[in-house]
């Protein structure tokens, strides 16, 4: 069998996205738009999935960071203060002969990749959005898609901080649409023009600012680890001061060993007191804070861990991707993490008999207010079952004639592909604790103990 690198590919995870209603492409019957995609049924499950585990993580199971959702759209004077309309810039070079257009820093000759041809002189295009707000497409009108979520938590510190009466170190939360006009996209979903932001805001104590660094690049690296990533496809990379955003003072990204190569993840920034210096300096508003410890006023310094969802999703579907040997033939499966993966349990009757059906859809509508459970009754079992490996649903249940007359009915395990029977009754209670990650079991019919091997 080959080795996992050569198993997973680029093009074996679009494909498989597609057929099983993960992700397609933005307006396909109009054959797309460049940068943009559609999540489908079981993509947007996954999307919220890694959405909620963040959100819990973050948000939930700490006291000292608070949630907001701000408008995308922003009062432009946002963007004066915070650097981006004059520094939001990639370099962008055009190819003289087929006049394809190209990210400087991305290429490694001074040719273009696509024909050979040689290269414009490189010029800085800003990659904010524009729109207009209003009728009248006038200059003052003109406003900006976020390029980034972090500026509406900046310009909330007061309000954020009157309202939830925290005391530093604290942060803000929030997920959310971002925009960007790349120059160039591609990689599936890794760099989009429209994608999902996971980021907050850590406000700290001037002086603290590395300690709180280095405590956040751990932990979001743990992050990916307990949700199922294996750490040997992860990495640290510490930028350059010469590579750095205009706003930050260091910055590490968390990589991912992705099919086209390892990448940027996520970025921890130590962002200083830039943000909010700029903007109580452009909006007149004090971004002080007062220590009622030292009985200092001063500006907070900021951590900020900046996540993109969609490239969370590539690295969970690239990582869960494997394929195995199946009797003659080649299983498919995705091993996701049970909080990650889209569903759940899916219900599968032996046969569309109708008092079976009966059967098995009184246990599918048990199931359903649960976990996100599918119900299937089409074709061969085992293609049912395959067809369930590749959406990563971690236990199949199924019933059949012998169901009807004992009331049990069986689990199928997505990984071991072991399989236990379980009284009806003791499903839902069996389900969640496995689901929890338990393996030991009292099943409450009969006292049974079940442990997996
Ligand atoms: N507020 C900080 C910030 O915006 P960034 O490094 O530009 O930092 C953060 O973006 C994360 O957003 C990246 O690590 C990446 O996961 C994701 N991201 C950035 N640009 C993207 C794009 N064009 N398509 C998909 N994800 C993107």
């Amino acid at each position: 069998m080959p080795g996992k690198a050569e198993k997973v590919n680029m093009e074996k995870l679009v494909s498989l996205c597609q057929r099983r209603g993960f992700i397609f492409p933005s307006s396909d019957i109009y054959g797309g738009l460049s940068g943009c995609w559609d999540y489908g049924p079981v993509g947007v499950e996954l999307k919220r999935n890694v959405k909620d585990a963040w959100w819990r993580s973050i948000v939930r199971e700490r006291d000292d960071i608070i949630g907001m959702d701000t408008s995308i759209l922003m009062n432009p004077k946002v963007w004066e203060a915070s650097g981006h309309v004059t520094s939001f810039k990639d370099p962008l070079v055009e190819c003289k002969e087929c006049h394809l257009r190209w990210k400087a820093d991305d290429l490694a000759e001074d040719k273009c990749p696509a024909c050979g041809g040689k290269l414009t002189e490189e010029r800085m295009f800003n990659t904010m959005f524009k729109t207009f707000i209003g009728p009248v497409e006038e200059e003052a009108s003109t406003v900006y898609l976020r390029p980034e979520t972090a500026q509406g938590m900046f310009v909330n510190f007061p309000n954020a901080l009157n309202t939830s009466r925290k005391r530093l170190p604290f942060g803000i939360a929030q997920q959310g649409k971002a925009f960007r006009n790349e120059i160039t996209t591609g990689n599936f979903i890794f760099r989009s023009r429209e994608f999902e932001m996971m980021e907050f805001e850590y406000f700290v104590k001037p002086g603290t600012d590395q300690k709180w660094f280095d405590y956040w690049v751990e932990e979001r690296f743990n992050w990916y680890v307990k949700f199922g990533i294996k750490k040997e496809n992860l990495g640290l990379n510490p930028h350059a001061q010469e590579k750095l955003a205009h706003y930050a003072r260091c910055c590490t990204d968390i990589t991912y060993l992705f099919p086209h190569g390892q990448a940027e993840l996520e970025g921890i920034a130590n962002r200083t007191d830039f943000d909010l210096r700029q903007h109580g300096e452009a909006s007149g508003r004090s971004m002080e804070y007062y220590d009622d410890e030292t009985k200092e006023h001063y500006i907070p310094y900021i951590i900020e861990p900046s996540a993109g969802v969609d490239r969370a999703i590539l690295a969970f579907v690239s990582d869960a991707y494997d394929e195995e040997p199946d009797k003659d033939e080649i299983r498919v499966v995705l091993h996701f993490h049970t909080d990650i993966a889209p569903i759940k349990v899916a219900v599968l009757p032996l046969s569309r008999k109708e008092n079976l059906a009966a059967f098995a859809r009184d246990v599918y509508n048990d199931l359903r207010p649960c976990f996100a459970t599918q119900y299937d009754d089409t074709q061969s079992i085992g293609r049912r079952y395959r067809r369930q490996d590749e959406l990563g649903t971690p236990y199949c249940v199924t019933v059949d004639f012998q169901s009807l007359e004992d009331n049990m009915a069986t689990i199928r395990d997505r990984d071991s592909m072991n399989q236990i029977r379980v009284p009806v009754p003791a499903l839902k209670d069996t389900l969640l604790a496995k689901l929890a990650g338990e393996d030991l079991f009292v099943l409450p019919e009969g006292g049974q103990i079940w442990k997996q091997e």
